[in-house]
């Protein structure tokens, strides 16, 4: 089991995003997450490509891009040339998913699918040996700082069985509500990458609430 943090952007500073990429570059963080809406598949709309393209320019940590939109076959390539290292799109807005896990991994980048609260681990049997990455959302998706949902630790340990019984080689990742107390016990329950954005940029000190959640 890995320990990994991913500091969202969506609770970061945009006035002045370079000093807070330069904050994860120097931190303990091992990867940046990108919360992308379209205000279609989620009720609100946050950043996409040119806001990836410029932190690309900086950014020393792998870029962890989760796709929040409809119909993600359309910006995997773009996404891709922005310089993601991981896409995620959701279980939920794909209707070809096999195909689209196949897009992903054709550019070389790490293909993730991430499940909303409602939507059962199970779903992902067929293609769990083909993902890098599972998200899970213990947040309905759409906004930062929403409360955590306490489901979410059986989920992570159905995935971790699901996993496991198929001899796939795939992180869990959650996002949302992701703070010490829940980290810890998510950490606990076999999730590998954590996201966390209110947690980390409300913080006094982010980069060492960044230290403090990998070791919660
Ligand atoms: C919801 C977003 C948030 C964000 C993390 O759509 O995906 O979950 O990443 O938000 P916090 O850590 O503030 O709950
Ligand atoms: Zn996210």
């Amino acid at each position: 089991m890995s320990r990994y943090i991913a500091p969202s952007i969506l609770s970061a500073d945009f006035n002045r995003l370079g000093k807070d990429i330069e904050m994860i570059n120097k931190s303990e963080a091992d990867y940046i997450h990108f919360d992308v809406m379209d205000g279609v598949f989620v009720p609100n709309i946050s950043f996409g490509i040119p806001v990836i393209q410029h932190v690309n320019k900086i950014a020393t940590k792998p870029l962890d891009v989760h796709l929040m939109i409809i119909d993600p076959d359309r910006f995997i390539e773009p996404f891709v040339k922005a310089g993601a290292s991981i896409i995620t799109v959701h279980y939920e807005a794909c209707n070809h998913l096999h195909r689209t896990i196949q897009q992903i991994k054709s550019f070389g980048v790490k293909a993730s699918v991430c499940l909303n609260p409602h939507t059962p681990v199970f779903l992902l049997e067929e293609v769990i040996a083909d993902l890098d990455m599972v998200l899970l959302m213990s947040v309905n998706p759409g906004f930062g700082g929403q409360a955590f949902i306490e489901n979410t630790y059986k989920k992570v340990r159905q995935l971790k069985a699901l996993i496991d019984t198929n001899g796939a080689n795939c992180l869990i990742e959650v996002d949302g509500g992701v703070n010490n107390k829940t980290g810890k016990l998510l950490f606990d329950a076999g999730a590998d990458v954590l996201v966390a954005g209110s947690f980390i940029f409300n913080s006094d000190n982010p980069a060492e609430t960044i230290s403090k959640l990998k070791m919660v």
